[in-house]
């Protein structure tokens, strides 16, 4: 496995490539849901690279980036194990030069109301650094988690105007046993918090069956001290393995001073 750490070495890889490449980015502190998206690439393309960069553009609390977790190195051990041809390293200067002459993509319709107003500024952000690192890593397929639900429909809909012959791939969340959406801030819960970030699953699980109602719902995760920040229905079109998926409920909120998203889609 390649390890790059600038744009200029990382060109010269890519012209030497011939056939589909496959792409990930991720922030590092890798875990399962990670890794599937890592197994999709490897499955669908004859190269696979992932790019690990903590975005500061997209945090809009300081503390959370602060505390966002690193295990570099066991990162680069797990990817080597999966297969994965060459990861992408860049430093914040690399990203955003002081003479920055990218001109970056803006988040179109998908990026109003939920995350976008709970976390401003967090979208551009995003879409700031992937449409880098789509126009650097020039993959065939990108390959992003269900779990940031809008963060799939925000690059599913910038993407399909600036890198048209891009395709989005999106991956269902990975789940703990309990059903805990799988995500790198997870390991900033005590481990009974993991076991009580559990129901955020099972109410949204209900709300989709309509077996619960919203009262229920805010007052049941309050006893397990989840403070809801939103929950709620949202249409959507998202291409997914299975097809287009129309409807999602949606969640997010703290416990244990920890930012907790999730969501389960149908039709
Ligand atoms: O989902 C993430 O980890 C990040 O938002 C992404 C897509 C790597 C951009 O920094």
């Amino acid at each position: 496995m390649k390890l790059f750490f600038t744009k200029k070495k990382w060109s010269e890889y890519r012209e030497s490539l011939t056939g589909p490449l496959g792409f990930v980015p991720t922030m590092g502190a890798l875990h399962a849901g990670h890794l599937k998206l890592v197994h999709e690439a490897r499955n669908n393309n004859d190269f696979v690279a992932v790019s690990i960069f903590v975005n500061p553009k997209q945090f809009n609390n300081t503390e959370d980036l602060i505390n966002y977790p690193n295990t570099l190195e066991q990162d680069i051990l797990v990817l080597s194990q999966a297969g994965v041809d060459a990861v992408f390293l860049p430093s914040s200067s690399e990203v955003y030069p002081e003479n920055d002459t990218f001109i970056t993509a803006v988040p179109g319709k998908s990026a109003e109301g939920l995350e976008g107003a709970f976390r401003p500024g967090h979208f551009e952000g995003v879409v700031n650094v992937v449409d880098r690192l789509f126009e650097w890593i020039h993959p065939h397929n990108a390959y992003f988690g269900q779990k940031d639900l809008q963060q799939c429909l925000v690059i599913q809909e910038f993407a399909s105007e600036k890198h048209p012959n891009l395709k989005i791939v999106t991956v269902p969340t990975e789940r703990e046993k309990n059903g805990l959406a799988m995500s790198s801030r997870n390991l900033r819960l005590s481990e009974e918090g993991r076991n009580r970030a559990a129901v955020i699953f099972e109410v949204i699980s209900k709300m989709k069956d309509s077996t619960a109602d919203y009262d229920w719902a805010i007052e049941y995760l309050k006893q397990y001290e989840i403070e809801t920040e939103y929950l709620t229905n949202i249409e959507i079109s998202l291409n997914t393995d299975t097809g287009l998926m129309t409807k999602a409920w949606v969640f997010a909120g703290y416990l244990e001073g920890i930012r907790l998203i999730d969501n389960v889609l149908y039709n």
